[in-house]
């Protein structure tokens, strides 16, 4: 009988929708398989944390061990905006690369799928923005595309979007093709080991959100919705261990597959959580994850009494007694995992409520929320997450 929990040690693969080479020690692969793929210059996207530890140089050795030479991109900012594309396209260029490797969370990875496009579509980047109809233009072949998670998160390896902002405003545009996928996703839990415990703690919340807002969206998805049910609990049941004891496999591994999970759910869409989470990175940079973590409890209060099916569903998954339930738990959860319990206690201050509305109002996430929101909605929501009321 095949097994149906997680085996330490054990290698496996997954092809939906993306081959996945998934398991401890996946990260030696790398390198022959690139070796197969005939390619004779790579172009490695991380960022200047991933760029120092020690994984990464030992993944760069292997690749170059294998006769493949490398040019490393890592100059690239924690919400990346056009200007990273560019120059990363640039190295591309100057390298003579044939392919692309992005070894990171989802900064470094939506900026190696940002270079991908860019190398062959010369268009103005924000062209092929996705909610200006921008995937028509993706027309030119694309190279080579490859990704290696550090993080268990926002899922970016299985993904085929990047988020990147505009240098001067840093509001945030979505680049698509389902063209954008990557060739093939290394994802190796050994390689989050180094990940601290608060961006342990935040990005796996972001994995978390995704799942349940994914779960919880308009579209009609029940394959996303079974992914998402399942993503969520997988996350739940790990994320306190993963955040005690980063070298615990089983949590990190089980952590890896519920972010993929979440962001190959979130194809139905997200909702109201990352439309309150997105003007934060935009007006304060505030961290990716740890903004959802705080809006989470708040966005699913909002829509409990909207869908009380769905939520009773959640609970059950997850093991409460009921739907009602659920926001109360996010709670107890952030506080268990060092999350502060409002957006004020991060030191981002009330006065920049109207500006946060304005974006939030604008933002691409909550058309799916299952309730729509309004401008109020979103005024007392805010205040919510500040702690206000
Ligand atoms: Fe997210």
């Amino acid at each position: 009988m095949i097994p149906d929990r997680y085996e330490n040690g054990r290698i496996y693969q997954f092809n939906f929708p993306t081959l996945i080479r998934f398991g401890c020690g996946v990260w030696r692969e790398i390198a022959p398989f690139l070796k197969e793929e005939g390619l004779s210059r790579v172009l490695l996207v991380t960022d200047p944390i991933v760029g120092e530890l020690e994984f990464f140089h030992r993944i760069r050795d292997s690749i170059e061990s294998t006769g493949i030479a490398s040019v490393v991109w890592k100059d690239i900012h924690k919400n990346p905006v056009k200007s990273d594309v560019l120059r990363g396209r640039q190295a591309y260029v100057d390298g003579e690369c044939e392919g692309i490797v992005g070894v990171g969370g989802g900064a470094a990875l939506d900026v190696a799928r940002a270079v991908a496009l860019a190398v062959h579509h010369t268009r103005d980047l924000f062209d092929y923005d996705d909610l200006k109809g921008g995937e028509r233009f993706v027309t030119e072949p694309i190279p080579p595309f490859y990704t290696v998670p550090t993080t268990a998160g926002t899922g970016s390896e299985v993904g085929r979007s990047a988020i990147i902002s505009e240098d001067e405003t840093h509001r945030k545009r979505i680049l698509f093709s389902p063209r954008l996928m990557a060739r093939r996703v290394f994802a190796d839990p050994t390689l989050t080991y180094d990940l601290p415990p608060g961006p342990t703690a935040a990005t796996g919340m972001d994995a978390l959100t995704h799942n349940m807002e994914a779960f919880l969206a308009r579209n009609f998805h029940p394959i996303c919705d079974g992914v998402a049910l399942e993503g969520m609990a997988l996350i739940v049941e790990n994320i306190r261990t993963a955040v005690e004891e980063p070298r615990n496999e089983k949590a990190r591994a089980l952590m890896l597959l519920g972010s993929m999970m979440g962001a190959i759910a979130f194809q139905k869409g997200l909702g109201v959580v990352h439309s309150l989470s997105h003007p934060l990175s935009t007006l304060v940079d505030m961290h990716h994850g740890l903004a959802n973590a705080i809006n989470l409890p708040v966005g699913m209060g909002f829509n409990r009494t909207y869908c009380t099916e769905k939520f009773d569903r959640m609970a059950q998954r997850l093991g409460l007694p009921s739907g009602e339930h659920i926001p109360d738990f996010l709670r107890s959860l952030n506080a268990s995992i060092g999350i502060p319990p409002s957006l004020g206690d991060t030191g981002v201050p009330e006065k920049l409520i109207p500006a946060l509305v304005d974006l939030a109002v604008q933002d691409f996430a909550h058309p799916n929320n299952p309730v729509p929101v309004s401008r109020e909605d979103f005024e007392r929501l805010y205040a919510q997450a500040f702690g206000m009321r």
